[in-house]
């Protein structure tokens, strides 16, 4: 689909030295309207023949003097002549010849003659060219050779050709000319504008290129930013219409496998896939593989982690903000997240840094990290409560019950030991008032083993 934009160019007039021959140039975009100027130098130009021609191929329009106007038959179409001159512009003596929708056929040489009374007469000569802008194929497939076209007809001996893409400059490998030949990719989808520049004038002449291939993302490597514990579609989105088959995601690592497909593509050219929890080890390059009319189209992308670190200082919490790759990140910065009973959502104090050592503060953190064109994302941590810290209520409460319980048990075995330890230090310290009595149980109690042991031998 070529997008021809009209545009009706200027008219300019350039003078031969020879002031006698007199040639305007005009350029016409193909498509656009064309105005041939014709102006009387008479004053008043009242009543004039005026016939318009092409050269070599007779009358175009011709309006005699009693008013009668003709057109050229070839001019004619179901809808009515394809040329005109304004009424309304005749009283001011200007004959300019308008010609709708121009093809590449209508350049070439035009000739305005006006004739007044039987004498006079003066010829204008305008010189139509035709600029067209083409792409071939119309709509080529990422990888197919594409030529895109700027054609002047006739060509205007020594002028300059220069090509902008989307209103840069573009410089094509083969260098500047009439012609770009260039193996399609996403990038050369847009506007092309063929830049004329001939006898100190300028023209120009666009047209639309769309390359159809995997338009989302719109570039290799492209970089996707995710928190661990999100979600995250990774895109692979070609253009629409295209039936790619064999799809295949690739996770590029040293294994290079490929993921399994849990969730159906949805629809024929759209094949994301989504991360329902993002972990810290999904990061890592990803691709994405079809084939569309024989022809394979791949797109790699990296996805970006990123997580909060936590570590422990005496009375206070330092939290690291960490990306899998900081290499595009400029500035970190750190949102305080209080959500009240009503879900409103209250953000502040701010700080900046990778790194934050809190004091305080408790609650919600959320990590926002920048690039040069601003936000790419950001990550929630929720800092725990801190110990010797006001305001510990329910949490601590169970744990203090916990504590009291504990200790009370301990104490109990405590009491115990110390009274068991009691009765017998009460016991050794009574044995020990009588001394000799404990020395008699004793030997009764040996004399007495002595007599059994020796019954036995008899
Ligand atoms: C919550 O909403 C109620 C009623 O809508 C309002 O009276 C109250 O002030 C709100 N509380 C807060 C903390 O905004
Ligand atoms: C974090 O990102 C999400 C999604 O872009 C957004 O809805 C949310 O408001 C962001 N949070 C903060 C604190 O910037």
């Amino acid at each position: 689909m070529i997008l021809l934009e009209s545009i009706i160019f200027g008219v300019i007039t350039y003078l031969m030295t020879a002031a006698r021959c007199e040639v305007t140039e005009v350029f016409a975009e193909v498509n656009s309207q064309a105005v041939l100027p014709c102006k009387c130098r008479n004053d008043p130009c009242h009543p004039a023949d005026i016939i318009w021609n092409k050269h070599n191929q007779g009358t175009v329009w011709r309006k005699q003097s009693s008013g009668l106007q003709y057109v050229g038959s070839s001019w004619l179409q179901k809808d009515g002549p394809r040329v005109q001159c304004q009424h309304s512009h005749f009283q001011s003596g200007d004959y300019s010849l308008q010609i709708n929708s121009v093809k590449a056929e209508d350049a070439g040489l035009y000739s305005c003659r006006i004739r007044l009374g039987t004498h006079a007469f003066q010829n204008h000569d305008v010189m139509l060219r035709i600029i067209k802008v083409s792409t071939s194929p119309p709509a080529p497939l990422s990888g197919d050779d594409v030529l895109i076209n700027c054609s002047v007809t006739p060509w205007p001996t020594n002028a300059l050709v220069q090509w902008k893409l989307n209103n840069n400059s573009f410089v094509s490998q083969n260098g500047v000319g009439m012609v770009v030949k260039e193996k399609a990719t996403e990038g050369m989808t847009g506007k092309w504008t063929c830049v004329i520049s001939y006898n100190s004038n300028v023209w120009h002449a666009s047209t639309t290129l769309s390359v159809n291939g995997i338009i989302q993302p719109a570039k290799d490597d492209t970089k996707m930013y995710a928190a661990v514990g999100s979600t995250l579609t990774l895109p692979c989105v070609f253009s629409p219409g295209l039936f790619p088959l064999g799809i295949v995601w690739t996770k590029l690592n040293k294994s290079n496998h490929n993921l399994d497909s849990r969730h159906p593509p949805s629809s024929t050219w759209i094949k994301s896939i989504k991360i329902n929890v993002v972990l810290f080890e999904d990061q890592g390059k990803y691709r994405c593989t079809g084939t569309v009319k024989g022809q394979t189209l791949a797109r790699t992308m990296q996805l970006v982690v990123a997580k909060v670190v936590q570590s422990k200082k005496e009375n206070s919490v330092m939290l690291t903000c960490q990306l899998s790759d900081a290499s595009e990140v400029t500035e970190y910065e750190w949102i305080r997240v209080t959500v009240d009973i009503n879900g409103t959502e209250t953000f502040g104090p701010v700080l900046k840094g990778q790194t934050v050592v809190l004091k305080e503060n408790s609650g919600d953190w959320t990590c926002r990290y920048y690039g040069k064109n601003g936000i790419l994302g950001n990550v929630t941590y929720q800092v725990p409560l801190m110990s010797g810290q006001s305001g510990q209520k329910s949490s601590h409460v169970s744990s203090n019950v916990g504590t009291v319980i504990g200790l009370s048990f301990l104490l109990a075995i405590l009491l115990l030991i110390l009274a068991q330890m009691y009765k017998n230090h009460r016991r050794r310290q009574r044995i020990l008032q009588y001394p000799a009595l404990e020395t008699i149980v004793h030997t009764i109690s040996n004399e007495r083993e002595e007599r059994e042991r020796n019954r036995v031998k008899k």
